[in-house]
């Protein structure tokens, strides 16, 4: 038995995701969790609200809650739409945690200890009226280049030139539209990774299993320009983790809270030692500490695009950096965009579907089908509403659904709520075997190797194969003229339903639950053998027709929501 460490990156606070970010990071990670706890593995499977930075400052300012409140409440609601997603975390932790603030604080010191912090003045833009620094996003003036007066301090919305706060002409607070504002120094540290180039450039090198899109933006990192930069990795904010060397104060850093990118990826491990405080686990270091057992443990983390360099470059460097035996990932899948309808997904413009919206549409089943079977792995992808309707109605509805209701009542109707006898397996079904023992060993690979669509690809292509096998076989008309070959035919295809369940239950793990139910069975084996597992539901084993598995969208349900979700959220 293997042992799995899985990360998805950690949503930001501020809102309710859009289905984007989904695909992206929680929604494959998912798929890959349950993939292995159904191979029969043990999983660690963790996530988390990322609750820090300006973001979370701002959202809470716009919300009119002080930032812990908005922050709490917010948690809650991301957890409640995860588990309307069915993503199956072990723990859905949060940034803002005491383990976090401890943790995150023990690395600093580390990295001090070992020569790789450095203070640096600098001067920022300090607002007397609202007794603080702002940063960038915080100030707003006219854009030097285009005249546009709401350009933010790091880049004008409107002619997209990015911005030093020192160039924007009149320049004024976001937070009180005071002018008075003025150019201070103040101190910060940074992470000298530039110091760990070469140990970072030969990690990344011996990756070679990687996905291109994973290295390439890691190695563009680690090459353009001056290549790794250091990196500021404190603030002048409120909220945060407050800058301590450990247990200790930290001189001059007073006030000073650490940067959000440096304390998120901290969480993935705070978030296994908050998985065990809330009694889930036991032992969290035997995940995490290589001394501690770790040195088994597989760790995949999943991600978008953009998430990138901070996980193959900055938090390594903070891994590393430590000297400390901390297990370091194994594999980082990542994901291009997936686009809406001819546009982006957007949070702060309210473009989209998002997450809780989804649900008010449509279970979870059938969004995690579309968006797995069209994750953007090779290239951005696109939803439409054209789209969703025809893989739901065809994969799902056609496909899937109609094979089981057909078998079900066939059965029911013929020969009673409970599999039949009949013969031995003819050559038809020994050639149905032979295809789909081939096509099982395939779906694993494609899931190993966690190529999502390429897995979705050949799950289709299973149920495809058992309702090409039904409309061949024909039970319906062979049980006029030979009852005991259609009743064979008939056990072979109820327990196909069972086969079914068992692989499609990373995909949609509801549809999955019903159809077991529906064989009245809890054998969810994974199949070592296909024969075998066909022949798991015995002669005289009860089971009941199902309610419809999945329903059809129809034309009048898609021209609805096209309408519905062409608009911006408010
Ligand atoms: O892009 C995002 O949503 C970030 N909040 C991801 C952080 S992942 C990590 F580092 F923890
Ligand atoms: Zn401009």
């Amino acid at each position: 038995m293997a042992r799995h460490l899985i990360t998805s990156a950690i949503p930001y606070i501020n809102g309710i995701k859009h289905l984007g970010n989904l695909v992206g990071s929680q929604l494959p990670a998912d798929l890959f969790a349950r993939y292995q706890r159904g191979r029969g593995h043990e999983v660690l499977f963790l996530c988390a609200t990322d609750e820090h930075g300006t973001p979370a400052e701002l959202a809470a300012a716009k919300a009119g809650k002080p930032v812990a409140e908005y922050c709490a409440e917010m948690h809650e609601t991301q957890a409640e739409i995860a588990r309307g997603f069915r993503l199956s975390f072990d723990h859905f932790g949060r940034s803002s945690s005491p383990q976090n603030h401890r943790l995150t604080q023990a690395f600093a010191a580390r990295l001090d200890e070992a020569g790789l912090i450095e203070e640096r003045v600098e001067t920022q833009i300090y607002s007397k009226a609202d007794g603080r620094y702002l940063p960038d996003r915080y100030i707003e003036g006219t854009c030097p280049n285009c005249g546009f007066e709401s350009a933010r301090g790091d880049q004008c919305d409107n002619c997209t030139k990015q911005l030093d706060p020192i160039d924007l002409i009149e320049p004024r607070s976001v937070i009180s539209g005071s002018t008075d504002l003025e150019p201070r120094e103040t101190k910060h540290l940074y992470l000298r990774q530039s110091k760990m180039r070469g140990e970072l450039s030969d990690w990344i090198d011996s990756k070679t299993d990687w996905p291109v899109l994973t290295t390439s933006i890691a190695r563009k990192w680690l090459n353009d320009g001056d290549g790794l930069q250091d990196r500021g990795i404190t603030r002048d904010l409120d909220w945060g983790i407050p800058v301590r060397k450990g247990d200790a104060e930290w001189p001059g850093m007073e006030g000073k809270v650490f940067y959000v990118w440096f304390d998120a990826p901290i969480e993935y491990i705070a978030c296994a030692q908050e998985w065990v405080d809330a009694g889930k686990g036991e032992d969290w270091e035997r995940w995490w500490r290589t001394d501690k057992g770790a040195d088994d443990v597989r760790y995949t983390q999943f991600m978008g695009k953009d998430n990138v360099p901070f996980h193959t470059l900055s938090f390594p460097a903070t891994i590393l950096g430590s000297g400390e035996p901390w297990k370091l990932v194994d594999y980082i899948k990542s994901f291009n965009y997936l686009n809406y309808d001819g546009g982006q997904f957007s949070t702060s413009r309210g473009r989209g579907v998002f997450m809780d919206q989804a649900l008010e549409v449509l279970p979870a089943d059938y969004w995690r089908w579309w968006l797995l079977s069209h994750a953007p792995e090779s290239s951005d992808a696109e939803f439409t509403w054209e789209n969703f309707q025809q893989s739901v109605n065809k994969d799902l509805a056609d496909v899937l659904g109609n094979f089981v209701s057909r078998v079900t009542k066939f059965c029911r109707s013929k020969f009673g709520e409970e599999v039949p006898a009949g013969g031995a397996h003819g050559d038809r079904e020994l050639a149905l075997i032979a295809d789909l023992e081939r096509r099982v060993r395939a779906y694993e690979g494609h899931m190993d190797a966690i190529e999502v669509r390429k897995a979705a690809a050949e799950l289709r292509a299973i149920w495809v194969a058992g309702n090409e096998y039904l409309q061949d076989a024909a039970p319906w008309a062979s049980f006029k003229t030979d009852p005991e070959a259609a009743a064979m035919q008939i056990r072979l295809a109820l327990n196909l339903i069972r086969l079914y369940a068992v692989l499609s239950a990373p995909f949609i793990p509801d549809a999955s639950a019903q159809l077991m139910e529906a064989m009245k069975t809890d054998d969810d084996a994974w199949p070592g053998d296909v024969a075998e597992a066909l022949s798991v539901l015995s002669v005289g084993h009860g089971f009941a027709v199902p309610d419809v598995t999945f329903r059809k969208i129809t034309d009048e349900e898609r021209a609805d929501w096209h309408a519905r979700f062409a608009g911006i959220r408010s």
